[in-house]
């Protein structure tokens, strides 16, 4: 199913995924604030990739730059001078748009064939009434656009405490940059030999003319980057060494979001054109995925060739380059850059894990998170919360299984309440203590010590003892089979 941006939003702010930033003021220009459940997810997306392509791979390290770095950063990059927008202004209303999106708004109307008449008129549509087409400013519909003007996407501050030229500094506005000026610390420090990559989570900032469609675009966001490095003179299987390791890496981070759950029929891959190529690119692959709004870019891998290290060797003056011993001489390696945006896939993951679907006559709203994903891994839930025994066995069992996991406990409602509340969130199991685990003392019973686990997906059930419930859920959320664990502790018929 395809489900809409205000479903999501609705559900993000209802469970605690993700807030309006400062929204008591009315909310800032989008921003947003990760609450409970959203940092969990966030968190635990991020932990996944370093691990998956950090951790892992011998060929890879990490590193955590600064935000502000030395403003000839921005110079030697190009962003200073490229990384602009083309933006149009209502010489009426002030409002500012980019040059290239005013067709595509829809538009205010004041049609004189029916005495001034104000309409709304679909995004490059004419007017039904007299034919007209948009000529003023899309949202007032009465000022005139200015010609367009190149707008510096950079935030610009000042370090230190005086607000003068000299000390202006830019808040990054990608983490890229700080792994070709640390090339030669990394290099030298860790002693790497190419090819090999530097990777690096974390904020970035770019003042969008027009952010929207909720965490998609936004001010403030996460990213995700690596820069691998290639000696440009070998070749890899008969091929260039830039151009093999840049189709595995197109291929490699395909694989990864498949493994956490995007399904095929929502991902493809987008060749850029000559005309859209960033300055610094020979080639740029983009991961599209079909968003709530449609097709956009998820990630982007470019093939950046030396551009970045030779621009910042020549601003900075320092030698950048890789002694390759074989051929006993000094080159300047190629990079392949995958370069993705943390809330973008974490919107990913959220529309593609949303489903609704029938249970005995009721709607039930699931996300079918990975279970590595999933930002709550189990809830454990009493069955009566009047019976102590039970409250108490339950509470040791959430204690025990939250050393290894994000794991909650909840007695506000009747059971099946509890499940729905924890489906829609996308817990894969529920733990539930009855009285049977604990016996009833005043009968002199005493408990079978076993809970009941339930799986979000199936809805099954499997009756496991206490003490095996860290051992099966070190299986179940490491990918292990549901199947297997029902077979093996089947529940009461
Ligand atoms: N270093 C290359 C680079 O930054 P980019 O395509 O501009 O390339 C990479 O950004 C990724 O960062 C995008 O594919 C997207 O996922 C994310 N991203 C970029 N701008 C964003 C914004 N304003 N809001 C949220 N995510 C953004």
């Amino acid at each position: 199913m395809t489900v809409t941006m205000d479903t999501l939003v609705s559900l993000c702010k209802r469970r605690g995924f993700v807030f309006q930033s400062s929204e008591i003021y009315g909310g800032t220009g989008s921003c947003y604030d990760y609450g409970p459940l959203g940092v969990e997810l966030k968190n635990n997306l991020k932990r996944l990739w370093w691990r998956d392509f950090v951790q892992n791979r011998p060929d890879m390290v990490g590193i955590d730059a600064s935000i502000l770095m030395h403003p000839m950063v921005w110079k030697a990059s190009g962003h200073l001078e490229n990384f602009t927008d083309p933006m149009v202004d209502c010489r009426e209303c002030k409002l500012r748009f980019r040059a290239d999106d005013v067709d595509t708004l829809a538009w205010t109307h004041y049609c004189e064939a029916t005495k001034g008449n104000k309409f709304t008129i679909p995004a490059g549509e004419p007017c039904s009434h007299c034919g007209a087409r948009r000529t003023l400013c899309p949202d007032c519909g009465k000022g005139e656009l200015t010609p367009p003007r190149r707008f510096n996407l950079m935030f610009k501050t000042f370090m230190g405490p005086v607000e003068e030229e000299a000390s202006v500094a830019y808040l990054r506005p990608e983490t890229a940059q700080a792994m070709f000026v640390n090339f030669e610390n990394v290099l030298q420090s860790m002693r790497l030999k190419l090819p090999f990559g530097i990777a690096q989570a974390g904020r970035s900032f770019r003042n969008e003319i027009t952010p929207g469609n909720f965490i998609f675009r936004t001010r403030e966001f996460e990213q995700m980057e690596i820069e691998y490095f290639v000696n440009p003179r070998d070749t890899v299987e008969g091929r260039p060494a830039d151009e093999y390791w840049h189709d595995r890496w197109i291929a490699d981070c395909m694989a990864w979001f498949r493994r956490y759950g995007l399904r095929e029929e929502n991902l493809r891959l987008r060749e850029h054109d000559q005309s859209e190529l960033s300055h610094y690119s020979k080639r740029t692959v983009d991961i599209d995925y079909r968003f709530p709004i449609g097709w956009s870019e998820l990630m982007g891998i470019a093939n950046r060739t030396d551009f970045d290290l030779k621009q910042h060797a020549k601003f900075s003056g320092k030698s950048l380059t890789y002694f390759d011993e074989e051929r006993k001489e000094h080159i300047v390696p190629y990079v392949v850059e995958p370069a993705s945006g943390v809330d973008r896939a974490l919107l990913a993951f959220l529309a593609d894990a949303y489903t609704e679907e029938e249970v005995r006559g009721e709607k039930r709203v699931v996300l079918r998170f990975h279970p590595e994903l999933a930002p709550v891994k189990v809830a454990v839930l009493p069955l009566l919360k009047k019976r102590d025994e039970i409250v108490k066995a339950a509470h040791a069992i959430r204690a025990t299984l939250a050393r290894e996991w994000r794991v909650v406990y909840d007695d506000t409602a009747a059971i099946g309440r509890l499940y729905r509340r924890q489906d829609e969130v996308g817990t894969p199991y529920c733990v539930t203590v009855d009285v049977q685990t604990v016996g009833d003392s005043d009968k002199g019973e005493v408990g079978d010590g076993k809970v009941t686990i339930r799986d979000r997906d199936s809805m099954g059930q499997a009756r496991v003892p206490i003490e095996a419930l860290t051992g099966v859920f070190r299986d179940l959320l490491s990918g292990g089979d549901w199947a297997k664990v029902a077979s093996e502790f089947p529940a009461a018929k």
